[in-house]
């Protein structure tokens, strides 16, 4: 029978160790049913103790403060490091990886300084070694790379991949914040640490852009050949003018290919504002990928963060257990194949409950607006706000409503009512609203 159990061993229980401890206690089941992988979180090495997480519930023993004990346990098949730094990460990974472990990590700074000894090694003693966190945190940017791209030429890359300082930048153009001010925010929201030199100078984002780069050509780029500018000059005036021009400022991680010659850089970038990275705001992070067959193409999402970023590690966990087990489970789509879920059902479209764009063609009369917001306050549908436009015929005028979150059901029977009145010319237009948060 096909292994099925793996046993996990996580170096390090900070912001994103606890996110994936969390994942793998709390959705085992769910990690089970998606690809029939039954991973056991069996060791944790923190510096120091106590070190009780609430809503975690580990096994009794797991958490040692002796990170040897985790990548020499015979019973461990994949560790995991998320330390971080380039000291102990790295003789902890290389003393795993002796011992036959398979490597999962989150760190950008080791990987973009001794990714090719690493590597080699990984190689040498047929393990694996993944690093999806390492680059754009819960954005699937280097398996997309790696695999989805595998029959691409690259032909660019432009990252937003610091969300420090595109928070700054946010702030600083959309409030009118100057850039201290910004930054102080920053600090208050937990983006940017106490000295926050390494994501403003722009080095955050370099290490990342080396790794990407790595991944598109197949070539190892040293930090020191990325040139590298961050935002501490930029200003107001900079941002309004760029605005007034019809441009917004961004620090880009940017990777061209032009013939044999390679561009690697990142900096502040003036770029349209009407296109779909400058609307990338606070803390988002977002990669967009050229490549010759499929063109462009647009990444978006969290680039931190406890659960964004264990939610990479905790792939990054799989994909290496599937290649430890050669399970396949995960790609048969269980929907169609084997058992699909019986917990849960399709809804009709009347149970759903949403906004509504209605735009009417009227009679231009009084208390038109009144007969149509009786019929929809007698259907529980609140009306948002209402804008009526000039006539745009003889007699008739259009009226837009925005409606609050209503039911569909008591929209689809207001609506009969609405198109029945004398008072409309012109069959109701009705367009659901969906509000995003992002
Ligand atoms: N935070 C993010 O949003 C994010 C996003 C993408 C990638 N990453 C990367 O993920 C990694 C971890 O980041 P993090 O934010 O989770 O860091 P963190 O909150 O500072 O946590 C680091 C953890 O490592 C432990 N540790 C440090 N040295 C150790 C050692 N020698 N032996 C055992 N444990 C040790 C610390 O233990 P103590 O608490 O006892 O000191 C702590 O539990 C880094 O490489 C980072 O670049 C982070």
């Amino acid at each position: 029978m096909e292994k099925s159990e793996i046993n996990v061993g996580l170096l390090g229980w900070g912001t994103v160790g606890t996110g994936v401890s969390r994942i793998l206690v709390n959705q085992n089941h769910r990690i089970y049913q998606n690809t029939g992988l039954s991973l056991k979180l069996l060791r944790i090495a923190k510096r120091t103790l106590p070190a009780y997480r609430s809503g975690i519930d580990l096994a009794g023993g797991c958490l040692t403060t002796d990170a040897n004990a985790v990548v020499d346990d015979p019973d461990i098949e994949i560790v995991v490091e998320l330390i971080g730094g380039t000291t102990n990460s790295r003789e902890l990974i290389l003393r795993a990886m002796q011992n036959g472990k398979s490597i999962v990590t989150a760190n950008k700074a080791l990987i973009a300084k001794c990714g090719a000894e690493l590597f080699q090694l990984a190689q040498k003693q047929g393990v694996s070694l993944n690093f999806e966190a390492s680059a754009a945190g819960g954005i699937p940017i280097i398996k997309t790379l790696r695999e989805s791209f595998a029959g691409n030429q690259i032909e660019s890359i432009y990252g937003i991949v610091n969300g420090t300082c595109n928070y700054i930048l946010t702030e600083m153009q959309k409030n009118g914040r100057d850039f201290s001010e910004a930054l102080e925010m920053a600090q208050g929201k937990g983006y940017a640490e106490e000295d926050p030199t390494f994501d403003i100078e722009g080095t955050d984002a370099a290490q990342k852009l080396t790794i990407l780069t790595a991944l598109a050509h197949h070539i190892s780029v040293p930090l020191n050949r990325v040139h590298t500018e961050g935002i501490t000059k930029i200003t107001q005036k900079d941002l309004q003018y760029a605005q007034e021009l019809g441009y917004t400022i961004k620090l880009l991680a940017i990777t061209k290919l032009k013939g044999t010659q390679i561009d690697v850089r990142v900096h502040p970038t003036l770029i349209p504002d009407h296109s779909m990275l400058a609307n990338v705001s606070d803390a988002f992070n977002a990669v967009c990928v050229i490549g010759d067959a499929v063109g462009p193409t647009l990444f978006y999402g969290q680039g931190a963060g406890e659960m964004p970023t264990a939610s990479a590690v905790v792939a990054d966990i799989i994909d290496t257990a599937r290649s430890i087990t050669g399970n396949s489970h995960v790609l048969v789509p269980r929907a169609w194949i084997s058992k699909p879920r019986s917990d849960i059902s399709i809804s009709s479209i009347n149970d759903i409950e949403t906004r509504y764009y209605l735009r009417l063609v009227v009679q231009d009369c009084p208390g038109v607006l009144a007969q149509i917001g009786t019929i929809l306050g007698n259907r529980n549908i609140s009306i948002a706000s209402v804008i009526q436009k000039e006539p745009h015929c003889k007699n008739t005028v259009s009226l837009v409503i925005l409606t609050h979150r209503s039911s569909e059901a008591n929209m689809r029977l207001a609506r009969v009512e609405i198109d029945n009145l004398e008072v409309v010319q012109e069959e109701l237009i009705l367009i659901r609203i969906e509000e995003f948060d992002f």
